[in-house]
């Protein structure tokens, strides 16, 4: 059974075509993915208690069909705050949001998320985690079985098919998410730092799969992280991201082959590149953290500790 159509005029597929040896199709080649992702002058406020936080300002995006975009940036320039507007979990508050020229007004089947922890139901075991995505698009319990076992043995987990999560390494729940991101056969997995909490031998594995994956799907992939050796080993573009507010400082494209390890030198050179630009943003936050820090600090040491907040004080007298 074919999972997935393969799309043929995938950025992935361009770009081999424009690189074969053989005479390039010129209309293949010169022909531009459709946009399937648009933002434009996108601004994202939060306002709490403690004042409005500009989390996104003046956004402008667009993610062509099959091309995998890296987002990186430092902790709290919204990073996932854009994938939350991408993925319709999150409003703007100006500007707009466009899934194949129509405004984002919510969730939907052809944007799965995967989120730094893997959300899985505790008491389904691998397979019928899968099984859970499928029961839209198969209703007959055997193929979708036979289907969520193929899903799974892509990030090569059927051997652990019917064992629960906690039986697993966070390695292999992160895979499992991805089987099931998958097994929703959407055109677009959107990634918010899907390894983040996994070990480098285990991160790297899953790098090598996410490319192999990309590249025999065609899928369109927004993956965002703070790593940018996995930015610039999985990416054809890196938008780096500068904070308060959130703003796009930076877009690089990565034309170097595939597939790409952490350890290829071209990779690591390029890496340490946009590194250099991001330290002056995180320099900046290091100074304004320890500004605000004096601020706080200097009235505590001269005894005006101002008013601690009784815990209680706002408990609803149940325990509640
Ligand atoms: N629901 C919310 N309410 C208030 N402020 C929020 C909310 N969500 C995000 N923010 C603020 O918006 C800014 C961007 O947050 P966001 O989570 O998008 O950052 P990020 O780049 O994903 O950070 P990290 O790398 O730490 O995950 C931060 O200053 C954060 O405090
Ligand atoms: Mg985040």
């Amino acid at each position: 059974m074919a999972l997935f159509a393969q799309q043929t005029t995938s950025a992935s597929a361009l770009r081999q075509a424009s690189t074969a040896a053989s005479t390039p199709d010129a209309e293949a080649v010169d022909a531009v993915p459709p946009a399937r992702i648009q933002l434009e002058a996108v601004n994202v406020q939060f306002t709490t208690r403690n004042g409005t936080t500009a989390a996104l300002q003046n956004i402008d995006l667009t993610v062509r069909e099959g091309e995998f975009v890296c987002l990186v940036g430092p902790s709290g320039c919204g990073k996932s705050t854009l994938l939350s507007v991408i993925a319709g979990l999150q409003k703007a508050n100006s500007g707009s949001a466009l899934m194949d020229g129509k405004p984002i007004t919510g969730p939907g089947p052809e944007r799965a998320v995967i989120f730094q922890e893997a959300a899985l139901f505790p008491w389904l075991t691998a397979a019928q985690n899968v099984e859970f995505a499928l029961k839209q698009r198969i209703r007959n319990k055997k193929e979708r079985r036979a289907a969520a076992i193929e899903h799974l043995s892509m990030v090569h987990l059927a051997r652990f098919a019917d064992s629960y999560p906690h039986e697993l390494s966070g390695g292999m729940r992160q895979r499992v998410a991805i089987a099931r991101a998958l097994a929703l056969n959407p055109d677009i997995l959107l990634m918010d730092e899907p390894f983040a909490a996994l070990d480098a031998q285990t991160r790297d594995l899953l790098l090598a799969e996410v490319q192999r994956i990309w590249q025999s799907t065609g899928k369109t992939i927004l993956f965002v992280t703070h790593n940018v050796m996995e930015a610039v080993t999985l990416g054809d573009r890196v938008i780096c991201m500068g904070t308060r507010p959130g703003t796009i400082k930076q877009e690089i494209a990565v034309t170097l082959p595939r597939p790409r390890a952490v350890e290829d030198p071209d990779t690591a050179r390029l890496a340490q590149r946009i590194m250099t630009h991001l330290r002056d943003e995180i320099n900046k936050i290091a100074q304004e953290e320890s500004d605000h820090a004096a601020t706080l600090i200097a009235p505590a040491r001269s005894g005006d500790t101002g008013d601690i907040p009784d815990p209680l004080a706002n408990s609803m007298g149940d325990g509640i």
